[in-house]
């Protein structure tokens, strides 16, 4: 059977990247988090005063971009996909607040995102590959056979959000996670490059009413069609 793309975009929140892992575990495919990617600029940039009480040094950081390598590895522990910068596993400090505080900021960069989609295009060449992000459907793999779009109430997915920083211990309220919820959607969907829409050919999954079991259910149902369709087209 033929291997083919899947490109899972949405708000933040949304549990993308839930979906997008138990799908690829289903099909034996590549996941892919791209938003770890960025996450992982951004790391380099904090690490190596590249970027300062958000001001960006955007000559050293456009010269050193050559030398940040990324790459995932499974951790048969955590039984999580581990980022790892230049051989070094950051999948913590890129999770950290710091790093989320400053990672719109340089998602916005066009030599960045440049950078990025070369690299996210190289992961998927041979497809076999399901990855999550914000622009995957749109400018990573504009022709993937399969695109979904993730989206939810921004009361629910702040609810979501709320209830597991709470879990981790953290003491925020839920007004503060609303309020940056509501912000993320905004710079996410205002920004200049690549900024989040969903893809004409992409098929929504509204889940401020679904369960993560029912959402996957109809996320394969949706994939299945798809790969059948293709298999008779070519026989
Ligand atoms: O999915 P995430 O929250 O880990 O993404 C981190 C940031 O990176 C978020 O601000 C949006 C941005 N991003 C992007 O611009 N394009 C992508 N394909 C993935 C993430």
């Amino acid at each position: 059977m033929k291997k083919i793309v899947i490109a899972v975009d949405g708000y933040s929140s949304c549990g993308k990247s839930t979906l997008a892992k138990e799908i690829a575990k289903e099909l034996k495919y590549a996941y892919i988090d791209s938003g770890a990617m960025y996450r992982a600029v951004t790391y380099f940039c904090i690490k190596n005063q590249i970027i300062i009480d958000s001001n960006i040094n955007f000559d050293k950081l456009q010269s050193e971009l050559k030398n940040i390598k990324i790459t995932f590895n499974y951790n048969p522990q955590s039984k999580k996909n581990e980022t790892y910068l230049n051989g070094e596993n950051i999948e913590e400090q890129i999770r950290n607040i710091e790093v989320a505080n400053n990672v719109s900021l340089i998602s916005t960069i066009k030599f960045v995102r440049e950078h990025l989609v070369n690299l996210q295009q190289e992961m998927g060449a041979k497809k076999g590959i399901v990855m999550d992000g914000r622009d995957i459907g749109t400018v990573v793999f504009p022709n993937a056979e399969v695109k979904l779009f993730m989206t939810a109430e921004p009361s629910v997915r702040a609810k979501r959000r709320y209830e597991e920083l709470i879990a981790k211990g953290q003491q925020v309220s839920l007004e503060e996670i609303i309020a940056n919820v509501e912000s993320r959607d905004y710079m996410d969907t205002h920004r200049d490059e690549s900024p989040l829409r969903k893809a004409d050919d992409a098929i929504t999954i509204n889940n401020s009413n679904l369960s993560k079991n029912e959402q996957y259910v109809l996320a394969l149902k949706i994939i299945n069609e798809k790969i059948q369709k293709l298999n008779e087209s070519r026989n």
